[in-house]
């Protein structure tokens, strides 16, 4: 928890900076806050993470908002969100985002349960196009779930607070990610597996699997367990049984996805080839409106 101190309490109206007006709280990490904020000069909605009041001099938190920008200046493609400008100096170091619309996947799964696969279907697409795009860039995100992504067409990630390159993943010596969504390889630092690529595939299919079912596949460990296994049940358990009216092809593929070795996850292109015939064969009038392919 966060003290009250170390949150800027920006009310509607309230300057962030000259042109930034807050519209209104979004979220936060443990080093920033996140606001939709009005922007002067791109004269549109945006999203503000600033870094929490006592941390502007911090280095550690400093350091968190200049990888997320060096995040947001690699990374381009369409199915992520895209940084518009930041300033790093001063009280309020800051990054402005461009306000991706939509529910977050997360919203929609509590809102409406399981999505149908028309929405999950494309929804894997999405997301596998994007993972096959950081490879090309050498990039990883390592916190994909449903909170992090915007269910828009197409469907978009964001969040970069801890994508790094993939170089800098490998060695990595502490857990990063979210406890229920990670990889084995995320939840054991240093050893046998180490994070890359194919931890973002785990990602996509711990996410598309809680889209697809309705439930998280696998138990929610204990956060204060010592216990590495308490804590992180995916390194023992299979994923849940899926419902039965699940497709086979999508039980297999979410399956494969979820394989305790990262080697025997399939590649972001495979996946798409994969989905590619379960989509053509989803009836075409239901499909129409959602998106136009
Ligand atoms: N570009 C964006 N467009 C719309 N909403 C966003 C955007 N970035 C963040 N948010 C909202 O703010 C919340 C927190 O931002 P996020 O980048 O996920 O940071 P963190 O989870 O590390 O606090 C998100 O869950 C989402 O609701
Ligand atoms: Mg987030």
């Amino acid at each position: 928890m966060t003290r009250p101190e170390d949150e800027w309490g920006f009310q509607a109206g309230a300057p962030i900076t000259p042109e930034l007006t807050a519209m209104r709280l979004l979220g936060g990490g443990s080093a920033y806050e996140a606001y939709l904020a009005f922007d002067e000069i791109t004269y549109a909605p945006v999203v503000v993470k600033v870094v929490r009041p006592g941390q502007a001099g911090d280095a550690t938190s400093l350091r968190g908002l200049r990888r997320e920008v060096e995040a947001l200046a690699t990374i381009n493609h369409p199915g992520v969100v895209r940084g518009l400008r930041h300033h790093l100096e001063g009280e309020r170091p800051h990054v402005v985002l461009e306000e991706v619309d939509g529910p977050r996947l997360s919203s929609l799964i509590r809102r409406q349960g399981p999505l149908p696969p028309q929405q999950y279907v494309a929804l894997a697409m999405d997301l596998a196009s994007v993972l096959h795009y950081l490879r090309h860039v050498g990039w990883v995100h390592l916190d994909i779930k449903p909170s992090n992504v915007i269910m828009g067409a197409p469907a978009r990630l964001i969040d970069l607070s801890v994508a790094r390159p993939v170089e800098a993943a490998r060695p990595l010596t502490y857990e990063i990610g979210t406890d229920a969504y990670m990889p084995p390889e995320q939840c054991v630092p240093g050893g046998p597996q180490v994070p890359d690529f194919a931890s973002d595939v785990w990602g996509l299919g711990a996410t598309v699997y809680h889209a697809v079912t309705g439930y998280r596949p696998f138990d929610e460990g204990d956060p204060d367990a010592e216990d590495r296994i308490r804590r992180y049940p995916q390194l023992v358990d299979p994923p849940y049984e899926f419902p039965d009216r699940t497709p086979p092809q999508i039980v297999d593929l979410l399956v494969s996805t979820l394989d305790a070795d990262p080697a025997a996850r399939p590649a972001p292109h495979q996946i798409s080839e994969l989905l590619a015939p379960v989509m053509e064969a989803l009836p075409r009038a239901r499909l129409g409106g959602l998106r136009a392919r």
